[in-house]
């Protein structure tokens, strides 16, 4: 293996005879004036001898320069296969490297420095780097077993240097980003990424929209056993509108007009409206009262008639206090503006209301769970968690910062609160770049560019880093990237990376679960392919086949039904009154749906009369 053609300091082609290079190896120069600089394959060719007349005029690809270089050097391009690649220079050299120089692999101790910037123990162990297959022989005990990996079903050893994320360099280099298309591995990378936050008792807050994320299953029976771990409990699933929520009585006129105006942006009339409306204390029932009799009061034709009725509805409350009530209505008319303004605050708190995020536990559990240094999972629509997340990290990055800055002048902090890490999927959704006014983003954003201040992180995965607000993108100074295809996407990844133009080009062919690391505590892209998981969540029925399976209702369905066989499709009607007998109301529809159902599932048949239509028998 020797350097061919002409070099420079940061790039040079090196050429074998009998060494295949792989994509990404490492490999040593040895040009002793340049202390032996290590190198990169980025792009690698065989020229084949068998295509005739291989000369400078037929390579296409690999530089003229090459060839040439190579008959020079002795190749013989005619008669033998040669392999060719080129290397860029990971250190820093002033002259170029000289042609000709020996080329060899590296063993780990000479390229340790370059590949893992801490411990397995101390650092994230999220698969392994791509190339360093050849280095696994020469790697330490301690970090051989740390990355087996996931391969068409099954778990195959690690092989390869593992990659392992110095997570408290987030102090520096503060926030995470993972793009990925549809399929790519950003659920799986998340899920591992997740998984080693949790070993390492770092508080999570992850928004979980696709139901995806619990750590209490075993991933898969082949894992090693010193290796498979599973994390109930250190992990808090809770859905929102039923295990947590918002605690309407501790809202401010501000969080109450985000909650709304996530349903619906809302306008300034509103929010004065709103800000008007709500007293200190108000619950949901207070509130709404208030707002349904201000409507009604703006509704009726005159004041004295709403007077009267009014007095005379509330009979049982003390007469002063319903005058008293009267007075603040009247005082409230002058100062909301429209019907039509509350109206548009009625219809989004009624909606909110049905959701059921008004709830007396508010985000205590979500607290609690954090302080426990637990991964707190927050499920929901994406809708609802959008309305929510906002709310969330507002309070929780709040409580994180009055702690922070008592700590920091040296005071009592009423209420200790740790430093914690917001995970989400969907990301933009919650930071959508843009005009329209979500909520969340302006959370997301503070966090972005002020949370390291705090320590408070984001992980923010997306399909669509191009959807995703420019702010919060140029924040995420670690970025996972796995196969994307989309050229607005690759567009933001060239601008928001240092990922070179040959990694670019590959990112669209990439496997599932292979990706580039793009990170300032590296200070180069790094190649890698994400480890087997420990855990998976229980399984996700593919909604295909959940159509046909049968549950034990169309059971019980289906039994009556052939129980009453033979039917006329043209007349159910015994059939009909027969199910509504055992409690099942069905429309003649539904009933030929399951006649149809059964008729394909081999069960009955269906014959055609030319009389009656369809008639179904027992098969
Ligand atoms: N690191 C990996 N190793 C092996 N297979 C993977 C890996 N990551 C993803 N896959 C495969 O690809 C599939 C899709 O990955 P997933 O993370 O759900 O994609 P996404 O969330 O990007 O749509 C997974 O079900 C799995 O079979
Ligand atoms: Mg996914």
């Amino acid at each position: 293996m020797q350097v061919v053609g002409m070099t420079n300091e940061r790039e040079v082609w090196i050429a074998s005879n009998t060494e295949k290079f792989r994509l990404n190896e490492l490999v040593i120069i040895e040009d002793e004036e340049l202390n032996n600089p290590v190198g990169e394959v980025i792009e690698t060719y065989a020229l084949n001898p068998f295509i005739p007349g291989v000369d400078e005029k037929s390579s296409i690809l690999v530089d003229q320069e090459v060839v040439a270089s190579l008959s020079s050097l002795g190749y013989n391009l005619e008669e033998e296969m040669i392999y060719t690649a080129k290397v860029r220079i990971l250190s820093e050299l002033f002259y170029p490297i000289s042609t000709g120089a020996k080329v060899r692999y590296p063993c780990f101790a000479e390229v340790e420095e370059l590949l893992l910037k801490t411990s397995p123990d101390k650092g994230l162990a999220l698969g392994v780097i791509l190339g360093t297959e050849g280095l696994t022989a020469s790697l330490p005990l301690p970090y051989r077993r740390v990355a087996p990996l996931y391969e068409k079903g099954e778990i195959k050893p690690q092989t390869g240097v593992p990659f392992i994320f110095d997570y408290r360099a987030m102090n520096n280099y503060p926030h995470i980003g993972v793009f990925g298309g549809s399929g790519s591995g950003k659920s799986f990378g998340l899920r591992v990424l997740i998984e080693e936050l949790i070993k390492k008792r770092v508080p999570l807050l992850v928004f979980d929209p696709h139901y995806e994320m619990s750590f209490n299953e075993v991933f898969h029976p082949g894992l090693p056993d010193d290796f498979k771990e599973t994390f109930a409990d250190r992990c808090l699933i809770l859905t929102v509108g039923d295990d947590t929520g918002v605690k309407f009585e501790a809202l401010t006129p501000a969080d109450l007009c985000n909650l709304l105006s996530a349903v619906s942006p809302i306008t300034e009339a509103m929010e004065n409206a709103v800000t008007s409306i709500l007293e200190r204390g108000d619950s949901f029932t207070t509130f709404n009262q208030r707002l349904n009799d201000l409507m009604s009061l703006l509704e009726s034709p005159n004041d004295d008639d709403f007077k009267k009725s009014f007095m005379a509805s509330c009979q049982n409350i003390d007469e002063k206090k319903r005058e008293a009530y009267l007075n603040r209505l009247m005082a409230l008319k002058k100062q909301v503006g429209q019907l039509s303004t509350l109206k548009s605050i009625n219809w989004r708190l009624n909606r909110l209301e049905r959701q059921g995020i008004f709830r007396d536990q508010g985000i205590r559990q979500i607290e609690e769970g954090l302080k426990a240094q637990k991964a707190v999972i927050v499920r929901g629509s994406i809708w609802m968690l959008k309305v929510y997340a906002a709310y969330v990290l507002r309070s929780l990055y709040g409580k994180r910062r009055v702690y922070r800055d008592a700590l920091q002048k040296g005071e009592r902090a009423e209420e200790k609160f740790p430093p914690f890490v917001v995970v989400t999927d969907e990301a933009h959704n919650f930071a959508p770049r843009g005009e329209q006014n979500v909520p969340s983003r302006r959370e997301i954003r503070e966090i972005a560019q002020e949370g390291r201040k705090y320590g408070v992180f984001l992980v923010l995965a997306t399909q669509r880093p191009a959807l995703l607000d420019d702010t919060v993108n140029a924040q995420l100074n670690t970025k996972i990237i796995f196969r994307t295809v989309r050229s607005h996407d690759l567009n933001v990844i060239r601008e928001e990376t240092d990922m070179g133009s040959e990694e670019i080009k590959r990112l669209p062919y990439l496997p599932s679960g292979t990706g580039f690391v793009s990170s300032p505590v590296f200070g180069r892209t790094i190649p890698i392919r994400v480890r087997a998981a420990k855990t998976s969540s229980p399984h996700q029925i593919n909604p295909f086949d959940e159509l046909e399976t049968v549950d034990e209702r169309d059971g019980e369905i289906m039994n009556i039904i052939k129980e009453c066989l033979p039917v006329n499709a043209s007349n159910l009607v015994d059939l009909i009154q027969r199910l509504e007998a055992c409690g099942f109301i069905l429309s003649q529809e539904r009933i030929i749906n399951y006649l149809d159902m059964m008729v394909e599932r081999g069960e009955i048949k269906r014959e055609e009369n030319r009389i009656v239509g369809y008639i179904y028998r027992l098969a």
